[in-house]
């Protein structure tokens, strides 16, 4: 029986090979992809996720939540602060929504339809998400979990030294999420820096024909020539695919339990996310589950493995994207 999941995006190069897999993947059932701005602005992360939904035509449409910007504003353009992470290269297009439903109502919306059997996958700032527990405050406890791609343990930030980008973008939404008495999983840049995927990896995308193929190799060079120009790196890291990973195969990854918390006004520190690693933690609230190990070996292959099952799903192109 597949499991009920909503995924929480700002695509996003990452966020879009993270929702091929997801979106024909047997073990789940996508009821919503809800928008939130980050990577780029809150009205181009919506069209995204349309114009992708539209594009892949999923066995099963799910509804798609509009993305508003945060009450305090973007603090930086995604498209150029994050490595040129957006999906031009692509030319989707399509139409706007005719009725858009804001990401955070349906957000509770469907995981109060379903109490307990809804996991989220957070892979962009916790807007939507800070907004859905404001908006109803039982949210937590009727989550199955949260599984969030984001925040930097022992490693440097990639947007700041001190900050991870989905924390920095909206670091007073994280920490309500934090704070909150969901059940959460953190997969922070420690484990997901620890994933290295080098060029050779083009040549094993699914083939130009293929409908995931065809636009997964219009996406991803512009993100090797990003990290090249901007961090002066041959490699790319695919946090958010890691993410869906270990909401998938868990068993590839360690944890540790701790008590963490968010920096939201620092003035060098804003988004660093701060674990009580202390032997006697102050903090007994703030708990999270947090990957601080992977085996990347294995990880590596098992994304291959199903973005092969995922584009033998989607089957082949029609008309380029
Ligand atoms: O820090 C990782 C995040 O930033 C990911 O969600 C990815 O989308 C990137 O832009
Ligand atoms: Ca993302």
């Amino acid at each position: 029986m597949p499991r009920k999941v909503i995924v929480d995006l700002d695509p996003g190069i990452d966020d879009a090979l993270a929702l091929c897999m997801l979106l024909f993947d047997p073990d789940w059932d996508v009821v919503a992809v809800t928008a939130v701005g980050g990577n780029v602005p809150p009205h181009v992360a919506t069209r995204n996720a349309q114009a992708l939904i539209a594009y892949l035509d999923p066995p099963r449409i799910p509804r798609i939540g509009a993305a508003t910007a945060p009450e305090r504003g973007l603090p930086v353009d995604g498209r150029f602060a994050n490595s040129v992470d957006d999906l031009r290269d692509a030319s989707l297009t399509v139409a706007e929504l005719r009725t858009p439903h804001p990401s955070e109502k349906l957000l509770t919306d469907e995981v109060r339809a379903a109490p307990h059997a809804v996991t989220v996958l957070a892979l962009g700032p916790l807007t939507n998400i800070a907004r859905a527990i404001q908006r109803d405050p039982e949210f937590p406890v009727l989550v199955h979990r949260l599984i969030i791609a984001g925040g930097a343990i022992q490693v440097p930030g990639n947007i700041t030294p001190a900050a991870e980008f989905n924390i920095y973008c909206d670091p007073h939404a994280a920490k309500i999420v934090f704070a909150s008495k969901a059940a959460k999983t953190l997969v922070p840049l420690d484990v997901t820096n620890r994933v290295n995927f080098s060029l050779s990896f083009l040549n094993e995308l699914p083939p130009e024909t293929n409908k995931i193929g065809a636009l997964l190799r219009k996406i991803l060079p512009a993100k090797f020539r990003a990290y090249r120009q901007h961090l002066g790196l041959e490699t790319i890291h695919l946090h958010d695919s890691l993410t869906y990973l270990a909401a998938c195969r868990p068993d590839l990854f360690r944890y540790e339990e701790l008590a963490g918390d968010v920096e939201t006004v620092g003035e060098i520190t804003r988004g660093a996310t701060i674990f009580d690693r202390r032997p006697v933690p102050a903090w007994q609230e703030n708990r999270l589950e947090v990957a601080v190990g992977i085996d990347a070996a294995a990880i590596r292959l098992e994304l291959l493995k199903r973005l092969n099952a995922a584009a033998q799903a989607a089957g082949n192109v029609e008309s380029p994207p």
